[in-house]
C-alpha cells in the first residue's frame, strides 16, 4: 500500500505533528508515504519526495510543514484534475490524505467524487472548518494572540490610548473572540456581528468615565461596521479560491476612534505571526492523534471522509459534512454582546 500526503492553504502550527504520526502509522502497517510537495502543485506536476521514519523523526515539535504548501486550486488549473489522476497512477498511490481547511478538503471532496481514495485532515488557525471541534493550528494562535493582547495592555494604560488589534479571520470571528477573551480584550468584534462605530464610541467614552484610561478593542480582519458593503481588503485580487486579501479594518477603526472620541488611538495588525512558531503542546497532540486515525481509516478503507475531534473523541465524518463554514454559534455571540456592555 503507497499512501500519499499533502498539505494545502495557509500553513499553521501543528502539520508536522500530523505527519509525522501519518509516517510512523502507515510504518506499522508497513504502507509507504510520499509526500506531495506545495500542496495541490505537487499533486499538478507530480513533485512528491519519499517519507521515511528518519525524515519525520521528531518534526511534530515544530511549526509549518516540511512539504511546503499554497493556495493552488487544481480545478481552476488547465487540466488540474487529469494531471492529479495522472500522478497518482504514475505514482501508484492507493490512497491520498489531504490536510487542509474548507477550501482544500472542498477540493479533496471533488477529487475523491472523480473517484480517488481520499480521507481529508481538517486544519486553520480559523477554526472554521465544520464538524471538528477544533482544527490544528487554533490553539496555538490563540496562544500567541492572547500574549499579543496581554502584552498591549501596559502600553495602551501607560498612554491612556485605544489600541485596535486586527486579529485573522476572514469569515468567522473565533480567533478573535477567544484571543480576545484569554487576552483581556475590552471590545470583541467579529465578522458574524457587523458592528456601528459610534457604539464601539461610546463604549469607550464610557469606560472613560468610570475611571477606565485605556481600551483594547479586538477586532477580526473580517469584521465591519454595518453601513459597509463589502470587506476591507488590502487587494481585491483573488486567489484560486476566489479569496481576496484582507486588511485594514483596525486603520479604519483607528481614524474613526480618535476622530469621535478625542482619544489617541493605535492600531496594530498581528498578521502571518499568528501562523507562525511551533505548535502548543494541545496542537502537536491533536495532530498526532488526527494523523494515527487517518492511516486507520485509510486501513479501513473508508474514504471520503474527514476526521476530526469531536469533545475528547477523534471521529470520522463523511467529507462532505464538513464544507460548510463553522461560524460563531448563538451562545458565542450572546458571551461577545454580554462582554462588550461590561
Ligand atoms: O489560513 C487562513 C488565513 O490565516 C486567514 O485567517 C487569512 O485571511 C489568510 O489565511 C491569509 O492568507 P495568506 O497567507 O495567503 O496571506
Amino acid at each position: 500500500m503507497k499512501i500519499g500526503i499533502l498539505t494545502g492553504g495557509g500553513d499553521c502550527p501543528g502539520l508536522n505533528a500530523i505527519i509525522e504520526a501519518v509516517v510512523k502509522r502507515a510504518n506499522d502497517y508497513e504502507y509507504e508515504v510520499l509526500g506531495f510537495l506545495k500542496g495541490y502543485a505537487g499533486l499538478i506536476n507530480g513533485e512528491w519526495k519519499p517519507l521515511s521514519i528518519e525524515d519525520v523523526e521528531g518534526i511534530s515539535l515544530t511549526g509549518g510543514t516540511i512539504l511546503g504548501t499554497s493556495r493552488v486550486n487544481p480545478f481552476k488549473r488547465e487540466d488540474g484534475p487529469q494531471k492529479v489522476m495522472e500522478t497518482i497512477k504514475n505514482c501508484r498511490i492507493d490512497a491520498m490524505i489531504i490536510i487542509g481547511g474548507d477550501d482544500t478538503l472542498g477540493a479533496a471532496h471533488k477529487l475523491y467524487g472523480m473517484g480517488l481514495p481520499i480521507v481529508g485532515v481538517p486544519k486553520t488557525i480559523d477554526n472554521d472548518v465544520s464538524e471538528t471541534d477544533y482544527s490544528i493550528g487554533f490553539m496555538t494562535a490563540i496562544e500567541t494572540i492572547s500574549k499579543s493582547i496581554e502584552k498591549l495592555h501596559t502600553t495602551a494604560k501607560s498612554h491612556e490610548r485605544v489600541i485596535v488589534v486586527e486579529v485573522m479571520g476572514r469569515y468567522a470571528g473565533w480567533l478573535t473572540l477567544f484571543g480576545g477573551l484569554a487576552g483581556g480584550a475590552h471590545i470583541i468584534l467579529v465578522p458574524e456581528k457587523p458592528f456601528k462605530i459610534e457604539e464601539v464610541c461610546e463604549i469607550i467614552l464610557r469606560r472613560e468615565k468610570e475611571g477606565k484610561k485605556y481600551t483594547i478593542v479586538a477586532v477580526a480582519e473580517g469584521a465591519k461596521p454595518e453601513n459597509v458593503e463589502d470587506l476591507i481588503t488590502v487587494s481585491k485580487e483573488r486567489d484560486e479560491f476566489g479569496h481576496v486579501r484582507l486588511g485594514g479594518i483596525a486603520k479604519l477603526l483607528e481614524r474613526e476612534i480618535a476622530e469621535r472620541t478625542g482619544k489617541e488611538t493605535r492600531s496594530v495588525v498581528l498578521g502571518h505571526v499568528q501562523r507562525g512558531g511551533a505548535p502548543c503542546a494541545f496542537d502537536k497532540i491533536l495532530g498526532i492523534k488526527l494523523g494515527f486515525r487517518a492511516v486507520d481509516l485509510v486501513k479501513e478503507g473508508r474514504f471520503g471522509y474527514m476526521i476530526c475531534l469531536r469533545g475528547t473523541e477523534i471521529i470520522a465524518v463523511k467529507m462532505e459534512s464538513a464544507l460548510k463554514q463553522k461560524k460563531l454559534d448563538k451562545e458565542a455571540i450572546q458571551l461577545i454582546n454580554f462582554f462588550n456592555k461590561t
